[in-house]
């Protein structure tokens, strides 16, 4: 049986690193609010020329050393953003570009945080399909520019960075196991951008309305858990590692609890990394894969959740 597995990850994180007490100089907030509502204590923020196509870049060739492959060996690029360099062309065909990969097709995929998450189940039905063998898939944010720095109750929340795994068919047990996704357009409202080039001509800002988020976002991740593992026959204690969207501390907390799993069987990067929306999860997998965190058998699961509402999840076997 063919299965798109995991082959390495890399990431990138801004060398410039902000603190809670940073921030407090600049809104009404301190470190004892942020640290106990949301688990963050830093988050990185990209400076200069330290754009999403750059640190997606910079991600993919990680990605692509560690997996001993070139450029040239990848079919597609797959790169999850709500923040790209520019309306178009997609970041993943300027990754295509910088990389000097002349071959394969890009695009980018729109699903705010659960971006990475939504780009894993498509590149897993096409490596299944047979259509093609060797994925990239990106999770790419430069969320920094995206919040309104007089917000308290946003601008704290965020964080930039990029990660990626590259994705290839394999024979045997390991690899996706199986994905889910769901979106629910009537809670448009609930979280969204003040702008965009088809309304104000701007981007806008991050509108949240973090209480009602942070209630459909616990039951989403409920009902990730609960789908993903009755439909595979798998039991919450068959779970090794969590490896959740990094939001909120306590809705990971709740998640981690619903399935039974201890404090260290959760990789847990919201303290440093913040919310980096569609970049969160791979760099999440990449931090504890670098660790070497992961046994080969082991059982993943990843869960997003973000505008839309979108939300999803991924069983995979290490
Ligand atoms: O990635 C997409 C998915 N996003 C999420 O999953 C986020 C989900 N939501 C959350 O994580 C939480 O709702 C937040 C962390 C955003 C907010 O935590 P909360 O416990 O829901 O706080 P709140 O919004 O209800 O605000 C409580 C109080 C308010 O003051 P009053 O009205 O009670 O006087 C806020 O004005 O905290 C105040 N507040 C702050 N105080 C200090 C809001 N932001 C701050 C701040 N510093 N940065």
């Amino acid at each position: 049986m063919v299965r798109a597995k995991i082959i390495s990850t890399g990431g990138y994180l801004p060398a410039k690193r902000v603190t809670n007490d940073d921030l407090s100089k600049i809104v009404d907030t301190s470190d004892e609010w942020i640290y106990e509502r949301t688990g963050i204590r830093a988050r990185h923020m990209a400076e200069g020329q330290e754009t999403t196509s750059y640190m997606a870049t910079q991600a993919a060739k990680q990605a692509i050393e560690r997996a001993g492959l070139t450029p040239n060996d990848i079919d597609l690029i797959i790169v999850g953003t709500a923040t790209p360099d520019s309306s178009f062309p997609g970041v993943s065909t300027q990754v295509q570009g910088a990389l000097g990969m002349t071959r394969g097709a890009g695009f980018d995929l729109q699903a705010a945080c659960s971006g990475f998450v939504y780009g894993l189940k498509l590149a897993d039905t096409l490596i299944r399909s047979g259509s093609e063998k060797t994925i990239l898939v990106i999770g790419a944010e430069r969320f920094t520019h995206m919040v309104d720095w007089t917000d308290r109750s946003t601008c704290v929340l965020f964080g930039d960075g990029a990660g990626a795994v590259i994705l290839q068919a394999s024979e045997g047990d390991s690899g996706i196991l199986d994905t889910a996704i769901y979106s629910d357009g009537s809670k448009n409202d609930l979280l969204y951008a003040s702008g965009g080039i088809a309304t104000t001509k701007t981007v806008g800002t991050v509108v949240m309305h973090g209480r009602e988020v942070f209630k459909h976002a616990t039951r989403a991740m409920a009902q990730i858990v609960d789908d993903l593992l009755s439909r595979n026959n798998l039991a919450r204690t068959d779970v090794t590692w969590l490896v959740p969207h990094q939001a909120n501390k306590r809705i990971i907390d709740a998640t981690a609890k619903m399935l039974e799993l201890p404090a260290d069987k959760v990789v847990l990067t919201v303290q440093e990394h913040a919310n980096t929306s569609a970049a969160s999860i791979p760099l999440a997998l990449n931090f504890a894969a670098e660790k070497g965190t992961f046994k080969a058998g082991d059982l993943l699961l990843f869960e997003a959740f973000g505008a839309g509402f979108t939300w999803g999840g991924a069983l995979v076997r290490w």
